[in-house]
């Protein structure tokens, strides 16, 4: 049982590329937060993953609210995996954290690098660049696969910083919807509304409006939009869009 948040693509290829080798199932913790489920039984011995992308050395909104309101019965193997750009920070250590609080015990926490997808700051308009970095992911992804087939205990997580929690506080001024804006290039196809994982957009009169005051920030409405009508400041734009194929 593989819990999965993944805005744009690539912590749900992780969660894919797992469960295809292991023979797992994914659950999407977009859909669990829509549909209100969060209570879940595992097969004795069940393996369970929780895969997320990493947010300002931290967790996305949605996963601490996600695990917080978790009720899971199990009696297997438990491993963290966080997708991250630069740096993982201190998101595995908070993602144990929070587990344990739910009296679950981690035994395996791993990372994997992947586009950064956080483009006010970081440029993913160069293709063959995205491609080689997604082709060293695999790789890496390959000896996790193995690592998670054997039940391997231990922290993994090579791009881990003892003082990345200290960050964290920021993410919360980042969460502004009001620095979301949208252009006149929207075809009001009401994608971005659909895809959004907290509810935060409404699409009137043929655009979205962002309803809620803080998002979990997760660019998907950016990414996702077929005209690329979504922005977040000056740099977007230019830095492109980015979603895992
Ligand atoms: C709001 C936000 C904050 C991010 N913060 C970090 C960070 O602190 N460190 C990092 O290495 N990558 C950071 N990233 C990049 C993502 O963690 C990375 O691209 C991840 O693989 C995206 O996963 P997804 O495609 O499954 O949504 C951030 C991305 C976003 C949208
Ligand atoms: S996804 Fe893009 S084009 Fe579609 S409604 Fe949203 S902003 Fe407009
Ligand atoms: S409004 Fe956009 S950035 Fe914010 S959570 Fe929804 S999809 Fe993500």
């Amino acid at each position: 049982m593989i819990f999965y948040f993944s805005a744009t693509g690539n912590s749900c290829h992780v969660a894919k590329r797992i469960a295809d080798a292991t023979g797992d199932r994914i659950i999407s913790v977009t859909e669990c937060l829509k549909k209100g489920a969060f209570d879940f039984n595992a097969k004795d011995g069940e393996t369970i993953g929780f895969i997320t992308p990493v947010y300002n050395f931290g967790l996305p909104v949605t996963v601490i609210d996600f695990i917080n309101r978790l009720n899971l019965n199990h009696r297997g193997y438990v491993f963290t995996l966080v997708t991250f750009g630069g740096f993982s920070g201190g998101a595995s250590k908070m993602i144990k954290a929070l587990l344990k609080e739910k009296g679950i015990k981690t035994d395996a926490q791993y990372s994997v690098r992947m586009p950064d997808t956080w483009t006010p700051v970081y440029d993913l308009s160069d293709k063959e660049k995205i491609c080689e970095t997604n082709r060293k992911a695999d790789i890496k992804i390959d000896g996790i696969i193995k690592k998670i087939s054997k039940k391997v205990n231990g922290n993994f997580d090579s791009r881990r910083i003892p003082f990345g929690d200290k960050f964290y506080g920021g993410y919360e001024e980042m969460r502004k919807t009001s620095t979301l804006s949208v252009s006149s290039n929207c075809i009001g196809c009401g994608l971005c509304a659909e895809q959004c994982p907290v509810n935060a957009i409404e699409i009137r009169n043929g655009k979205p409006v962002w309803v809620k005051d803080k998002c979990a920030m997760c660019l998907g409405c950016l990414h996702h939009c077929p005209s690329f009508a979504i922005q977040r400041g000056e740099k977007t734009r230019i830095h492109g869009q980015y979603t895992h194929e």
